[in-house]
């Protein structure tokens, strides 16, 4: 058994006096204390504790320490190891908490915040107004019909009785397809889907049937080469003019107000015999502006009526065209231009503002026209 070794140089393990330790650990969590986050932390805990720290290198000294010193002092220096870790870790939990409150914060979602919407949009008024239309006449009992926009030209024109020589039928007007002697046009009316429910349909017809047409007119405030109309065709045993205008007056009604009446006023079309020009009573001055300079109308130009469109009784030659016997069945029959029936009844002043597509434009209209 050897004695205990006094040979150790007292100011060599100074580094392991109580003095020195309790230094070290005091520095170390001054250290800890110090670290604003997990990443100043950790280069904490390397400095104290990792295999460079003074604590570590002190524990390593101990080997150096006399036997009968080396208990003692390795108490000291594992204790303050310790404490030092124990430092550390309790402030890795407090910063960890600290970071998590953080992100949770930032990335938190309020779900009761309004949503982003997406803009809505809105039907074309043209397109409303034409479903009001069609069911002012379902709720009569008629069909809603159609016809091709690329027409042939016997359907558009010939059958309605309109001659070769007839100016409608001039470059002028017509978009033919190809060329003038194709026989296609896209149809000027839609009057030629009265000779497609004749040929198509069992007698008796009740239709009505919106759609778009075409004219070779320049685009202005009132002209609009691509346009809308509506017609209307009744064959039946034993109709009269009567029958045409009670029809006529129910429609103006239930686009206009109760009380509104049509008036018409003798004209000619060569698919109607006899014919006449539509003109509905003024919905807003109800004719009190005519001859009243107080009051004018601008609806109306204190007309007191407006032009809507044409009507007729079928001329007995289109029912022959389709093979319908004239002598036994009669017709009548009604168009009108649908942009014209918004302009006067919602105050739109240039044609060019339907076309557009212009979402602003359609909005203002709302969900009903
Ligand atoms: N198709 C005619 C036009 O475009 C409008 C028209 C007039 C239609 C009289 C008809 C009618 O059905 O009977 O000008």
């Amino acid at each position: 058994m050897s004695g205990p070794n006094t040979s150790f140089d007292p100011k060599q393990v100074a580094v392991l006096s109580a003095e020195a330790i309790t230094a070290m650990v005091a520095t170390a969590r001054a250290a800890v204390v110090a670290a604003a986050d997990l990443a100043q932390l950790k280069e904490v805990r390397l400095a104290h504790l990792g295999d460079r720290s003074p604590l570590a290198l002190a524990n390593r000294d101990i080997g150096a320490l006399p036997p009968a010193a080396k208990a003692e002092v390795g108490k000291r220096v594992g204790e303050a190891r310790a404490a030092v870790k124990a430092a550390l870790d309790s402030r890795q939990i407090e910063l960890e908490q600290a970071r998590d409150e953080f992100v949770l914060a930032e990335e938190c979602v309020d779900v009761t915040l309004p949503a982003a919407r997406s803009p809505l949009g809105a039907r074309h008024p043209l397109t409303t107004v034409m479903e009001r239309i069609c069911d002012i006449f379902v709720a009569m009992g008629y069909d809603i019909a159609e016809g091709p926009e690329v027409e042939a030209e016997w359907v558009n024109f010939d059958a309605l009785n309109v001659p070769p020589d007839h100016p409608a039928r001039t470059m002028q007007d017509t978009f033919y397809v190809t060329s003038s002697e194709s026989g296609v046009v896209l149809r000027t009316q839609t009057s030629p889907i009265q000779i497609r429910a004749m040929l198509d349909r069992q007698l008796p017809i009740y239709v009505v049937a919106p759609g778009r047409v075409y004219r070779t007119d320049e685009l202005d405030a009132t002209h609009t080469p691509v346009f809308h109309q509506v017609e209307g065709l009744a064959v039946d045993e034993g109709l009269t003019m009567g029958d045409l205008k009670g029809t006529l007056d129910h429609f103006a009604q239930e686009m206009f107000g109760p009380g509104i009446v049509t008036r018409l006023r003798p004209s000619y079309f060569p698919f109607t015999e006899p014919s006449a020009e539509l003109d509905v009573q003024c919905f807003v001055c109800l004719g009190v502006s005519v001859d009243n300079p107080d009051v004018p109308c601008r609806t109306c130009g204190s007309e007191g009526w407006i032009e809507w469109g044409g009507c007729g009784m079928v001329n007995p030659r289109v029912l022959q065209a389709v093979g319908i016997d004239s002598s036994k069945y009669r017709g009548f029959a009604f168009g009108m231009g649908i942009e014209r029936t918004l302009m006067f009844r919602n105050g739109v002043t240039d044609m060019r503002d339907m076309v557009e597509g212009d979402v602003r434009f359609s909005l203002a209209f709302g969900l009903e026209s």
